[in-house]
């Protein structure tokens, strides 16, 4: 309880961006962000995407930092600090939940990352047909052990980084690996598009077709996109700018880190399409597409396993430095609150997350029957953070700080007592306050409408395809 008191920070303000990048930046940006565009036709997607990153992320990132920096506490001491003994604390726990069931499914794709990583260290990704390479991969995440194997190898990854602490753990390991991907992903972006009919992707990201703007569903799912990508809503950036330096620039680095994500989700987008066009393969063929799709796309390339080992490594860095945070949520709320050892705190959350990742992993093969109601453990984890958690502690984190925080003491914290500017405070505080929860609020009734209702019967190969292999994102039938 008492720990915060010699809170640690990081090292220096680029270290902090870095750390902060390094949780928006995961497997939501490189594998659910072009999967998303794809699906909802490409250029247009991208820019009602890019509206709702800075008209919702910036604003819910800028009160998570705020109720980070000021208290300097985890996601539930923040409120319980601001306000001791009301059910405030309830936004907070919220987070702490969602951490925890994020971490549950993530850490098993995150796994498929290191599945294919290995293989395409060994060679075996090469010389496949494409039907070939999709159902080795349906094989592969229904196999009882090794999904499992490789899931508790990042679980320990993972665990390493967090035990050596904030500063020699988290911020060390965001600076060496956010470098390395963003060169990555240029190396691959440059490969993708100066392959023979690659243009026709490049248009297909940035052309847009504004028929496709009819489709409401789409404005909301690209909301929803934002979120996740930006890790809002369940108290990652709370805890994260906690750790905060007193000179760190707010607004610098909310938009900063919303920038760096914005980039890194439209470079996967060049890296991916043109790739996916040039070989004459569907875009809207949805999760498969790094998994199945990308593999084949590399194996007729020259240096082929080259590139794919490249680009696995690069999934497997993106996705660590985004488990290391969700980790963190919950480590930071033990290690505060408790007065638990950070490694002792690191090694209870890892040893319950296991419980989660193996029933997670075990339903995602029908066979095994681990469901309630018919819906698998995947998806229930799945479903109720992106469709419920998140958006729900978004919607309470803008409420609290728009309505329950005097704006002198906002508009001090997040001006650094006054030596920034915050041009158009009033506007940001009107946003806080009705802006964000109203369009958070329509994701919810969105979300819980349509992903709880049936879904119409798939009609295409692609679509039963893509509904066994990741049901959580196409819910199945
Ligand atoms: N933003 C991460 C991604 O895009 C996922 C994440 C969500 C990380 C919530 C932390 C908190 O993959």
């Amino acid at each position: 309880m008492m720990t915060h008191y010699h809170r640690p920070t990081f090292g220096s303000r680029l270290g902090a961006i870095l750390a902060a990048v390094g949780s928006a930046v995961g497997l939501g940006n490189v594998w659910r962000f072009p999967y998303e565009a794809g699906q909802n036709g490409g250029a247009v997607f991208l820019i009602v995407y890019l509206g709702c990153v800075l008209l919702l992320g910036v604003p819910v990132m800028l009160a998570e930092f705020f109720l980070g920096r000021h208290t300097r506490r985890n996601g539930v001491g923040a409120f319980a600090q601001l306000e001791p003994g009301t059910p405030w604390a309830g936004a907070g726990y919220v987070g702490i939940f969602c951490a925890f069931f994020i971490l549950g499914f993530y850490f098993v794709v995150a796994g498929w990352t290191l599945e294919y990583l290995f293989q395409s260290l060994g060679g075996s990704l090469a010389g496949k047909s494409p039907e070939q390479y999709t159902a080795d991969f349906v094989t592969f995440i229904r196999s009882p052990l090794r999904p499992i194997f490789w899931a508790v190898v990042f679980i320990l990854l993972t665990q390493g980084v967090i035990s050596f602490g904030v500063k020699h753990g988290i911020e060390r390991a965001a600076k060496l690996m956010m470098p390395l991907l963003f060169l990555l992903m240029i190396v691959l972006c440059v490969r993708s598009i100066t392959l023979p009919g690659a243009w026709a992707g490049v248009e297909f990201l940035f052309r847009p077709d504004v028929s496709k703007l009819r489709d409401p569903g789409m404005f909301l799912s690209a909301m929803g996109q934002a979120f996740f990508s930006l890790s809002l809503g369940m108290g990652c950036m709370i805890t994260y700018a906690s750790y905060f330096g007193k000179n760190t620039h707010m607004q610098g680095t909310a938009l900063s880190v919303a920038a760096l994500d914005t980039a890194v989700a439209v470079l996967a987008g060049i890296m991916i399409f043109p790739a996916v066009f040039s070989f004459g393969l569907d875009p809207t063929q949805g999760p498969i597409l790094v998994f199945a799709t990308l593999p084949n796309v590399f194996s007729q390339m020259p240096l082929g396993t080259l590139w794919a080992f490249a680009f696995f490594l690069l999934l497997v860095i993106a996705a660590l430095t985004s488990t290391i945070s969700l980790h963190e949520v919950v480590t930071a709320y033990l290690h505060d609150e408790f007065d638990i050892r950070r490694s002792t705190a690191a090694g209870i959350v890892s040893g319950t997350v296991v419980i989660f990742v193996v029933l997670s992993s075990l339903s995602v093969n029908p066979d095994n029957s681990i469901a309630i109601f018919g819906v698998s453990f995947f998806d229930i984890l799945d479903n109720l953070t992106t469709c419920v958690l998140m958006p729900l502690g978004g919607m309470l984190i803008c409420l609290f700080v728009g309505w329950r925080i005097d704006t002198r003491i906002l508009k001090a914290e997040l001006t650094n007592k006054g030596s920034a500017a915050f041009y158009f405070f009033h506007v940001y505080v009107f946003f806080l306050r009705f802006v964000a929860p109203i369009a958070i609020g329509l994701i919810l009734v969105y979300e819980i409408a349509g992903r709880f209702s049936p879904p119409p019967p798939p009609e295409t190969t692609e679509t039963v395809v893509s509904t066994i292999v990741l049901p959580g994102v196409l819910f199945p039938a």
